[in-house]
């Protein structure tokens, strides 16, 4: 199945820690953002990258997209406050395609019988996300207090990728803008048109790079890699 990926790439990196946009950080060889764009730009399905960055980034991501061959970039707009407005306005200069995926740009590690069953599932039933079930015991806690603990057999974590029909993902989108609802993910928005969303087992190595300890497990991940090929 042909897909377009957006890549939400303009935050700032808080998180990390390092002064500045985290995406630029080396892991093992190359930017984590490289490694994230050597994935898509590897598979024959995907026929389009479109990147969210801050203007005063856009050109040191062009070197890199130029020094590291990367072809497929249609489009580099300028993304907002809030990762929902930084997907948003990738979406508003996308032309309709068939399937679009949303992924983090911080999630280096992203295979492609993943990508594979998400977009096929997508354009089967409209959106499909990916997650790993939770591996600890859950709980409630309000103030310091534990409230109960919730069944862990119907708890996931949810990751990006995350896959729509075009037309369910920039109607979601369109309607959030529109009575200024702010999600965390882009199921979020499509729940709330009362749509199903189909959950795509992932792997745990499909980890974010957020905070400084998950630049060791991205080169341990990265290494054991090599190994293997
Ligand atoms: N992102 C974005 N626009 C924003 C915020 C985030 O495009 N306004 C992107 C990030 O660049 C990242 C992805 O969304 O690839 C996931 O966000 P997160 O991991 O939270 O990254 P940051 O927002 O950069 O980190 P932090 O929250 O620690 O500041
Ligand atoms: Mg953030």
């Amino acid at each position: 199945m042909r897909y377009e990926v957006v890549l939400p790439a303009a935050g700032s990196g808080k998180r990390m820690g390092a002064g500045q946009n985290k995406l630029f950080l080396t892991l093992v060889d190359k930017p984590i953002l490289v490694h994230t764009l050597l994935v898509f730009e590897s598979d024959e399905n995907c026929s389009g990258i479109w990147l969210a960055v801050k203007d005063e980034e856009r050109a040191f991501v062009q070197s890199l997209l130029a020094n590291y061959n990367i072809t497929k970039v249609k489009g580099l707009p300028t993304g907002g406050a809030e990762r929902q407005h930084s997907v948003h306005s990738c979406i508003k200069e996308m032309q309709a395609v068939e399937v679009v995926l949303v992924h983090d740009a911080a999630r280096p590690f992203i295979t492609l019988p993943t990508i594979t069953e998400l977009t096929n599932v997508a354009y089967r039933k409209g959106a499909a996300i990916a997650g790993v079930h939770a591996k600890d015991t859950m709980k409630v806690v309000e103030h310091g207090l534990i409230k109960e603990t919730v069944d862990r057999e119907s708890l996931w974590m949810i990751q990006t990728p995350q896959a729509f029909r075009f037309d369910l993902l920039a109607q979601a989108e369109d309607v959030a803008e529109k009575v200024g609802f702010l999600g965390t993910d882009e199921a979020m928005l499509v729940e709330r048109l009362g749509h199903d969303i189909h959950i795509v087992e992932s792997s745990y190595e499909n980890v974010k790079m957020t905070t400084q300890e998950d630049l060791i497990f991205g080169e341990a991940i990265l290494n054991r890699r090599k190994q293997i090929i």
